[in-house]
This record gives C-alpha cells, structure tokens and sequence, in this order.
C-alpha cells in the first residue's frame, strides 16, 4: 500500500498513476471523489455546510472509477470536474467532516489487494498504516505552471496569474481547514519534485517502493 499525499499540482495524479501502472496495482484518485461530491451538488443547488439537504445528497451518493474514467450518482463526470468552476468551489465543499466522513468508508473499502492511493489525508487519516508514504511537494510557481500547460493542451482558455493565484489560496484552505488538514504523516518522504522531470519523480518513487515491497533475499 502506497500513499501519495500533497498541495494541489504538484503531480501527485499522473506519478501515482505511472507509479501503480508498474507496480500492478490500482490507483485511487480520492481528489476526484471530492471533484465528483463538489460538481453533484453545485448541480443540486446545495451550498457548503452540514445541512439536511447536503445529508441527504450525500447519502444517495455513488462514485466509481472504469479506468481512467469518473462516474458519480451513474454518469460520466471525468470532464466536467476538471473546470475551474470545480477548481474554485471544491476546497469548501472538502473541508466539511461529513463530506469527509461519507468518503471516508468508500476510500478504504478501495484497499482490498493493495493500492496506490492519492490524496491530500491518506497517509494522515485514511490509510495511517501505509507502507509507504510520500509526500509530494512543488513551488507554487512550478504547479501553477503545470496545471497553466494542461489546460492549454486540452485546447482551454487559461491565465497563468489566476492559477497561481487559486493554487495558493487552495493550498491555504486545504492546509488550515479543522478536518484533516493538508499535512505530511509523520513518517511521510518528502519529496520535493521542483525541477525534476517526470521520470526522476517516478524512479524516487519507485525507490521507495521497492525498499518495502521487495522482500529481502
Ligand atoms: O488533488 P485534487 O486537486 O484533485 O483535489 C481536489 C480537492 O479535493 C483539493 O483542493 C482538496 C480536496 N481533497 C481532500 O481534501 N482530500 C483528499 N484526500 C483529496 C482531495
């Protein structure tokens, strides 16, 4: 069981994808649950905060992966919460326990025969007994320049001084919200993949792995 925990841009989705792709195990996007909860109810009309409305938005809930692909309350959500409108709303929404709480079973129940899972409270409350635990960092400046060049390679408008902006007013939220705030585990790796290249942050990763995955001979 890896974990790869950190701010958001920092690369933790396509490294822990690579990462499970040669570990042959499947990958968790737990950020997309929170995109997914996010996009069902600014659709419904429900604002952030513990209300009965919210309660019972969340107890009809569902989320699943089929590859690479989001399916939330049965339709295809994998699109629709990548946009900046999720970007901006889905710290508030991932700040509220019983939010977390609700996602907090279906997470776990994912572990059955090992897992790379990504987040922002894997290695902190979810999956506590990781055997590895990675937390992945990178300068703003640098994150904001990713999520800038991905957003122009899937043809949409973006401005590199919004992004920057939102990344570090999520970075804020995400780091100073009551619930299971953005932090490194105790035992966490910090990595810090500011000026390294995919591969040199997959190989460390892998490193890490492969120190307690492979039994001694
Ligand atoms: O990794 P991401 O950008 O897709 O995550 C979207 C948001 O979801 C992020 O701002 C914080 C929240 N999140 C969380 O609170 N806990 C997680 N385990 C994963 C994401």
């Amino acid at each position: 069981m890896i974990v790869i925990d950190g701010p958001a841009g920092a690369g933790k989705s396509t490294v822990a994808r690579e990462a499970a792709r040669r570990l042959g195990l499947p990958f968790l996007d737990t950020g997309a649950m929170y995109r997914a909860i996010t996009h069902v109810m600014l659709s419904k009309g429900i604002p952030p905060s513990d209300s009965p409305e919210m309660r019972a938005a969340l107890g009809g809930f569902t989320v699943s992966f089929r590859g690479e692909r989001v399916f939330a309350c049965g339709g295809d959500v994998t699109e629709v919460i990548r946009t900046p409108e999720i970007d901006r709303n889905v710290s508030p929404y991932s700040a509220l326990p019983v939010v977390r709480e609700s996602l907090l079973g279906i997470q776990r129940d994912q572990k059955v025969h090992g897992l790379v899972a990504e987040g922002r409270d894997m290695g902190t409350v979810v999956f506590p007994d990781a055997d590895v635990k990675i937390f992945l960092i990178a300068s703003p400046g640098e994150r904001a320049a990713r999520r800038h060049a991905e957003r122009l390679a899937r043809g949409e408008e973006s401005d590199y001084d919004d992004i920057l902006e939102q990344v570090k007013a999520r970075d804020e939220m995400d780091m100073n919200r009551a619930a299971a705030p953005l932090r490194p585990a105790e035992d966490a790796v910090i990595l810090d993949s500011t000026g390294l290249s995919f591969e040199e942050v997959v190989s460390r990763v892998m490193e890490q792995a492969a120190r307690v995955l492979t039994p001694e001979p």
